[in-house]
């Protein structure tokens, strides 16, 4: 049957290939973010690929009066209406450092900003019965690390924020994803240190599909990274704290 998805963050790596997994499946894509241009490309993409119907919506995480249009074009649709969020950003720690007024950003690209989109969106979710909310947050919130604290804690605020969502949807019949990427091949790594475990955003986009369709709760991509991150986590504070990595 055929369902809408919202893709939240669509020019992100791992975005554009879910949104091609979904065009394929013959679904309605209702693409989000900032650069229109690079939306609508892919919106054509979409179309040809065979999506029911794909169109894009501006929208500026960072400025919440862009977010009524998407309200209204979600209102537009019926049926099974599915969310799936992917922006964030992740400048280096060294130069939150050394400019402490980012942080903010930070956090409102990465969750803030989702969370109130998410929000607004929720109760047509609700009213339906159905659909599903895909978070991505990253395995960077589960601990605090002298590498990228800012980041991790935007995503470990995410990530409780969908915990939170889960409770309340479930019981409405509505299900919460939450997806903790280790390091991917995307725009957001390029340039950077070679990482252990990375893997590409084509095959974060099938686990993503994979695991909506079990309606599972939460899944590590790579699958490694549930277990790196159970033994990161046990790490005794005393230790951790002179570890870095
Ligand atoms: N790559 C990794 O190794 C990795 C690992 C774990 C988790 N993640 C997470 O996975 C998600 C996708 O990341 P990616 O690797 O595919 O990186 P990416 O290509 O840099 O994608 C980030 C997305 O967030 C959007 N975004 C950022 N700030 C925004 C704002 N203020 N308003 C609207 N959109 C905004 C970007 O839009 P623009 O094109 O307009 O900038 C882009 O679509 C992110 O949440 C990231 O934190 C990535």
């Amino acid at each position: 049957m055929t369902e809408t998805w919202i893709i939240l963050g669509a020019t992100s790596g791992m975005a554009r290939k879910l949104s091609q997994r979904l065009a394929e499946q013959g679904h309605r894509l209702i693409l989000c973010g900032r650069d229109m241009a690079d939306m609508a490309a892919s919106a054509a993409d979409a179309v040809a690929r065979g999506a029911d119907r794909a169109e894009v919506v501006a929208i500026d995480l960072r400025r919440p009066e862009t977010f009524g249009q998407l309200v209204e074009t979600a209102d537009t649709t019926d049926g099974v209406l599915n969310i799936a969020v992917f922006a964030g950003s992740m400048p280096l720690q060294s130069d939150i450092d050394a400019d402490p007024s980012m942080i903010a950003g930070v956090v409102t690209d990465s969750f803030t900003g989702p969370a109130e989109v998410l929000t607004r969106l929720i109760p047509m979710l609700e009213a339906r019965g159905s659909g599903t909310v895909v978070g991505v947050t990253s395995v960077a919130g589960d601990r605090g690390r002298v590498g990228n604290y800012v980041y991790g804690a935007a995503k470990a605020g995410f990530a409780t924020y969908l915990s939170g969502l889960r409770n309340r949807l479930g019981r409405a019949g509505v299900h919460v994803l939450t997806v903790k990427p280790g390091p991917v091949d995307t725009a957001m790594t390029w340039g950077g240190p070679k990482l252990p475990f990375m893997t590409t955003p084509d095959a974060v986009a099938e686990d993503i599909l994979k695991a909506v369709e079990k309606r599972r709760n939460i899944l590590y991509t790579a699958r490694i990274w549930a277990l790196v991150m159970l033994v990161i986590r046990m790490i005794p504070e005393p230790v951790f704290k002179k570890m870095s990595f």
